[in-house]
């Protein structure tokens, strides 16, 4: 089948969370089980995109309201991704660092999503799926169905994959005519809570939906930041898909990135030697269990308690512990992370911004990872972490739910139940316990190492869906 991927982010191209490690694997994996998956994504101004060898294979005009732009799709020559890459470069809307941020970014994914479908609108042949991730892409299933200029794309299927209901991308119906002209009557199609809102119309006029564990679908229908009445309506066409993750670029064998590769039967050894290399440079004692959080600093990842867990089990356990975070967002939390630093100089530490290299050393050389989420549609980080023999300690939401079992009940990671400064504390208490076993500790290691998340089993699932809508 040709499948056509659509996503603001691509791993390695540009990356801002779970969404790229996605996108960047798994057209992958379903090339490997003999299909024909390409990805799209604008031409931003990264690294990858410069140091890249890409040809023009369309280049042209369009126009989102008054406004008209030119356009070039590129291809990258080499397929060194494991599939064809297509990005699409839109002159002073697309070519920018970062991904999101920007006060235009309705304008430039509108822009972006008209000019993918001008492309394929003119291909000799259709394809057989067009697979939109979030919102940013959102505005296509619609577009497909009821542009005038798209109508010959209105009988291709499209699936929505919601990564994130927190992100809907809605905007004002001021800026309804940049959208390609269609019935005016199927407007309501856009439509939520008295906005435009992409993720909503995604849910309305996609074939079907997926979203990226079951537990997480299940949770919409409660909680869905006030999409919650809509997936239940809709909910014929939805199913949760587990995430996998890409086992080449996740192996703790060949990571390029760590001072030390390790295997099944090196783990103790490759282990320490990782975490004394990130000891050393943090300042920390790699004798003690090493707790580590990596992310988005957002509520959605509780990271607003991050702070006073830190400091309630620093005060608790003094110098048997140490603690090390990466990551950046709230400036509130950054703030107070830092201010942390100055009281417990030796067990804590924190690295405020993004460094893909970083992470994988702290899969590596951590003990612990800590995921408090308040929601988690599917989270890579645990599942990265189990690669890399580091004992997850996970609230029990969304993907954590459904891939992170307690030692207690025979699995091999550390659950609790709310997003509180107890519940973390005490499961941090749980995971002292667990260090100082070191027999039961060593073992639950190998365990976790060799659980199979690889899209090598998951890609094939969006396959069989793929199948249905043919
Ligand atoms: P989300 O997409 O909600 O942020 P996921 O768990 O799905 O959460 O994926 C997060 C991805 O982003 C992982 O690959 C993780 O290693 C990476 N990541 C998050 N924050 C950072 C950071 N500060 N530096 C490097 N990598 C990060
Ligand atoms: C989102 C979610 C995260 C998920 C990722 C990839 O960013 O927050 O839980 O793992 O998408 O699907």
């Amino acid at each position: 089948m040709e499948i056509i991927h659509v996503s603001a982010e691509c791993y390695p191209v540009a990356k801002v969370g779970g969404l790229a490690d996605v996108v960047g694997a798994l057209p992958k994996y379903q090339n490997r089980l003999g299909h024909f998956a390409k990805v799209v994504v604008p031409a931003y101004d990264t690294k990858f995109v410069r140091e890249s060898d890409f040809e023009v294979t369309y280049d042209a005009w369009s126009q989102y309201g008054n406004n008209s732009f030119q356009f070039r799709v590129l291809k990258e020559k080499t397929n060194k991704l494991g599939f064809d890459l297509y990005i699409v470069h839109i002159q002073g809307l697309t070519d920018r660092p970062n991904v999101y941020g920007y006060d235009d970014d309705t304008e430039r994914f509108i822009a972006f999503q008209i000019a993918t479908l001008d492309w394929i609108a003119q291909w000799e042949h259709r394809p057989d799926v067009i697979h939109c991730h979030d919102h940013h892409t959102g505005l296509i299933p619609f577009m497909m169905k009821n542009s005038i200029k798209y109508q010959h794309l209105s009988n291709v299927p499209s699936i929505l994959t919601i990564h994130n209901a927190q992100y809907q991308g809605q905007f004002g119906w001021d800026k309804l005519y940049y959208l390609p002209a269609f019935d005016l009557w199927k407007a309501g199609l856009l439509e939520w809570d008295k906005d435009i809102n992409p993720l909503a119309s995604a849910i309305k006029c996609a074939w079907r939906v997926t979203t990226v564990s079951p537990s997480y679908l299940d949770e919409m229908m409660n909680n869905a930041r006030g999409l919650e009445s809509l997936l239940r309506q809709e909910r014929w066409k939805c199913s949760g898909i587990l995430n996998g993750i890409d086992t080449e670029v996740w192996n703790p064998e060949t990571d390029p990135m760590l001072g030390t590769n390790f295997n099944l039967k090196t783990v103790e050894k490759g282990k320490q030697e990782n975490k004394n290399d990130i000891c050393n440079v943090f300042g920390l004692d790699a004798s003690k269990p090493l707790f580590a959080f990596i992310g988005r600093l957002v509520d959605e990842k509780g990271a607003d308690l991050l702070p006073d867990i830190f400091y309630s089990s620093l005060y608790k356990h003094g110098k048997d512990i140490g603690i090390l975070v990466l990551g950046s967002g709230d400036g509130w939390v950054e703030g107070r992370l830092n201010q942390i630093k100055d009281s417990y100089k030796g067990n804590y530490n924190v690295y405020i911004g993004y460094n893909e290299a970083l992470s994988h050393q702290i899969y590596a050389g951590a003990d612990f990872l800590l995921m408090p989420s308040r929601v988690e549609p599917c989270g890579l980080n645990q599942l990265y972490s189990l690669r890399y023999g580091t004992v997850p300690i996970v609230r029990r939401i969304g993907g954590l739910k459904d891939t992170v079992i307690d030692i207690g009940d025979d699995g091999f990671g550390i659950c609790h139940d709310q997003t509180n400064v107890w519940d973390v504390t005490h499961a941090i208490d749980r995971g002292l316990q667990l260090f100082n076993d070191k027999k039961k500790f060593k073992a639950t290691r190998k365990t976790i190492m060799k659980i199979d998340h690889s899209w090598d089993k998951a890609a094939n699932n969006y396959i069989e869906l793929y199948q249905i809508l043919k």
